[in-house]
């Protein structure tokens, strides 16, 4: 996008801001467990949403193109489910490709996408307007969990329906108790009765999910690694990069990917202040990615309310598009 470019008329950017509070200490807490850990929404900073769009173009990540074909071959069906004049939301809606396996086919009232990255929602939100001039497009630059109601209703009339769309198995990201709560919150931003797709990522051999998270172009290591890049340059850290080795492997008992950063030497680190000691071998657990099964991801979305409507699959059953209805028994 050139600067000189009017903005189309179907086209809002709003900047809600991250609240770059004192997230040292969250860092630094992380690192003082016994188990280090760096919380993974530390991994997508401007860089690494390039890396992670480059992760998603590998053979070896069948995710993005198997749920890019679920998508493509049910959205007649989502959208007689979604019906007419929906706003579809989307939390971390990145380069806001997916979605437009939707719009091709239907096209909704407004689509409002949220993301961390200034140059994502600015960009793909332009390309999006112009390439969608019917509908109302609104990039909001933010934090999905510092959005609050009162934000959307703002921004969306209240009397419209909203539909959310969740997908790239970003809910298997989150620990089964956050997805949870992540989902009841989900669900209080359309309200009852509406709609929200995911995709989730289903169990399967091994091999296949350990090479995903493994590509031979180097992507996910890059990815893993340039989050010590990020807390060197934002938080003032001496993280040595040559010093700590990418590690993905899947957990078949807890049932996830983990991700890791492994220190191949005996050495000290400073952040705000304080020293970590590392020991050779030891780990920096980045990120989990839980796997699904039709069943065990009814049973996550029942704990928050929601009820399976519709499920689909590719024919290896690698990945799953699912459009689940927020059915509180009590408001
Ligand atoms: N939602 C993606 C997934 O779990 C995120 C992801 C893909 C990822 N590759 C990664 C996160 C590598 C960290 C590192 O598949």
């Amino acid at each position: 996008m050139q600067d000189s470019l009017v903005s189309p008329d179907n086209l809002q950017i709003i900047h809600k801001g991250l609240q770059i509070k004192l997230q040292v200490e969250e860092i630094k807490k992380g690192l003082n467990c016994h188990n280090k850990t760096i919380s993974p929404k530390f991994l997508y900073d401007e860089k690494g949403s390039v890396l992670f769009n480059q992760i998603c173009k590998t053979e070896a990540y069948y995710q993005t193109r198997t749920e890019k074909r679920i998508l493509e071959s049910s959205s007649k069906k989502i959208s007689e489910i979604l019906g007419r004049a929906v706003n579809i939301i989307e939390p971390g809606a990145g380069n806001m490709q997916k979605i437009r396996t939707i719009l091709d086919v239907y096209q909704p009232l407004g689509y409002l996408g949220i993301d961390v990255s200034q140059k994502e929602i600015t960009n793909a939100g332009y390309n999006l307007a112009i390439d969608y001039p019917r509908i109302n497009v609104i990039g909001v630059v933010g934090d999905f969990y510092q959005i609050e109601n009162e934000d959307l209703e703002q921004w969306l009339p209240n009397s419209v329906p909203r539909a959310a769309f969740f997908p790239g198995s970003t809910i298997g990201n989150f620990e089964p108790d956050k997805a949870v709560s992540f989902l009841k919150r989900l669900g209080k931003s359309i309200g009852q009765n509406q709609f929200a797709i995911i995709g989730i990522d289903l169990k399967k051999r091994t091999e296949i999910l350990n090479l995903a998270y493994n590509d031979p172009e180097g992507y996910t290591k890059d990815f893993n690694l340039n989050v010590l890049q990020r807390l060197n340059r934002d938080y003032n850290s001496d993280f040595d990069l040559t010093k700590f080795k990418h590690r993905a492997f899947y957990n078949e008992e807890a049932g996830r990917v983990e991700m890791h950063l492994v220190s191949i030497a005996n050495q000290m680190v400073s952040l705000g202040g304080d020293i970590f000691k590392f020991k050779k071998g030891e780990t920096i657990h980045t990120e989990n990615s839980y796997k699904y099964s039709r069943k065990s991801f009814s049973s996550l979305v029942q704990a928050a309310d929601f009820a399976i409507e519709a499920f689909f699959t590719d024919t290896e059953t690698y990945f799953a598009v699912a459009v689940i209805k927020f059915s509180p028994q009590k408001t």
